[in-house]
């Protein structure tokens, strides 16, 4: 039952230098591979140790783990070597030695449990809506099968500081309450995106003025959770391409925060963030870099060059959204991108799955192999800290009314529960690749 995980992990190997997708019907992705710089000169020092099963133990290689975030960046270091700071539960074997491999737990029935019992543990999350919490069914599911909460829009900006200096908790206080008070883990998302932002921001001229609503910003939020709330997504989605695929002349995003402030907006907004929690993970979060591709490129170069200025950035999460609007990325890719991630000694997660089958352009057939895949691309790297899926059932998926999506009022099937919250085999095939299988 093993073969499916350790031919990924050979496809993996052999892909980080420079492969093509391997016909996963990903032509963006693996075109996109060619123009890989950074993917094949870091890809290398993890894959010249011992044939497939190395690309498990790479990113458990001890001089990973204290590279960059350890230094200069005011406390980020010193809990970066396990995931056990995260996931709670075991992981002291976790992500320490040159041989590291994530053990899977010999039963599990449920996701959380599945994700608990592995060691180093890997986190069960999923973005939960205001609205979903009014439904007993979705509460029931949320909490039975995850262990870990994003808001899925009510911490946003626009949300919380809709005019300047004047917040309003309310909503989002009911997610990190229920979260809480089940025993789940929250992550914050999301400090400064461009996105979801109020018309004031938008409005703002001059770097003062803009470095001065930031650390407004970030010192009132992460204080008001300081409590409840240890990761948290610092900046979302910085860098485009031109495509949503991650394909074409990557570059930073235009936005009243890189405008004015230029690409140091990033270091500045995690070294705020820093300042206010010196134990939280600081994570930056982006879409379509999923696969080896070039935004993925782009990405890699960026947190690369903030972990050599030692700016204090614990990690990267990878959305994961596969298909229509973003990008199709197989499981091969997939390991091969969050492994040169995790060997700059960063934390990888992946932040907000779902697998759009609108448009026919992911048929079942694919569904069912990505999400298996891909789910056991984070499974084998002990840097893999957290999975989360972008909804609880197809219902209720941003998908389903997103332009762009192809779904035109139909359901995306995107998710692991369908609308009377039974498994879907996509759920069954998710909790295989947990149980390392
Ligand atoms: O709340 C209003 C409601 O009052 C109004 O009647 C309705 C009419 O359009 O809109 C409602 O707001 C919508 C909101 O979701 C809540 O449902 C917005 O229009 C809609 O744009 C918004 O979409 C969210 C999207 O972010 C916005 O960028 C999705 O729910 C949310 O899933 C999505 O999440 C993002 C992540 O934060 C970052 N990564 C990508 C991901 C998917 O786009």
């Amino acid at each position: 039952m093993r073969s499916a995980p350790l031919t990924l992990l050979l496809s993996a190997f052999l892909c980080a230098s420079g492969c093509s997708d391997g016909g996963d019907g990903g032509g963006e992705t693996g075109g996109a591979g060619s123009t890989s710089g950074p993917g094949s000169t870091t890809s290398g020092p993890g894959s010249t140790t011992s044939g497939p099963g190395s690309t498990t133990s790479g990113p458990g290689d001890t001089t990973s783990t204290t590279v960059g975030p350890t230094s200069g960046s005011g406390g980020a270091g010193g809990d970066m070597a396990g995931s056990g700071g995260m996931g709670g539960g075991g992981g002291s074997g976790g992500s320490g030695g040159a041989d590291a491999r994530r053990i899977p737990a010999a039963s599990a029935s449920s996701l959380k449990e599945a994700g608990s019992k592995a060691n180093p543990p890997i986190l069960i999350g999923a973005a939960i809506s205001g609205s979903g919490l009014n439904d007993a069914n979705y509460k029931r599911v949320a909490a039975a099968e995850h262990d870990y909460v994003t808001a899925e829009n009510e911490m946003k900006w626009d949300a919380l500081e809709p005019n300047p200096g004047s917040f309003n908790y309310g909503a989002a206080d009911n997610i990190v309450n229920w979260a809480t008070s089940n025993g789940m883990k929250v992550k914050g998302h999301t400090l400064v995106w461009h996105n979801q932002l109020p018309g004031w921001v938008n409005s703002l001229s001059g770097s003062t003025a803009v470095e001065q609503a930031i650390r407004r910003h970030i010192e009132n939020v992460m204080g008001h959770f300081k409590s409840k709330i240890k990761h948290w997504d610092v900046v979302n989605e910085a860098v485009i391409t031109n495509s949503d695929t991650g394909v074409g002349n990557p570059r930073m995003r235009p936005s009243v925060f890189f405008n004015t402030m230029g690409e140091r907006f990033l270091d500045f907004a995690f070294q705020v963030a820093r300042e206010q929690d010196p134990e939280a993970k600081l994570y930056y979060n982006d879409y379509s870099i999923d696969a080896l591709n070039d935004k993925a490129d782009f990405v890699y170069n960026m947190v690369k060059g903030m972990v050599e200025r030692g700016v204090p950035i614990d990690g990267v999460g990878f959305q994961m959204h596969i298909g229509p609007p973003n990008n199709e990325a197989g499981g091969p890719d997939v390991a091969a991108n969050l492994k040169r991630f995790s060997d700059l000694g960063l934390e990888v997660l992946i932040s907000e799955m779902d697998i759009n089958r609108c448009g026919g352009v992911v048929t079942a057939e694919e569904q069912l192999t990505y999400y298996h895949d891909i789910v056991a691309a984070c499974f084998a790297l002990p840097k893999c800290v957290a999975i989360t899926f972008w909804g609880i059932n197809d219902g209720r998926s941003w998908l389903n009314s997103w332009s762009g999506a192809l779904c035109n009022g139909q359901s995306s099937q995107s998710l692991l529960f369908n609308d009377q919250y039974q498994k879907k085999e996509t759920y069954n095939k998710v909790l295989d690749a947990l149980l390392g299988r």
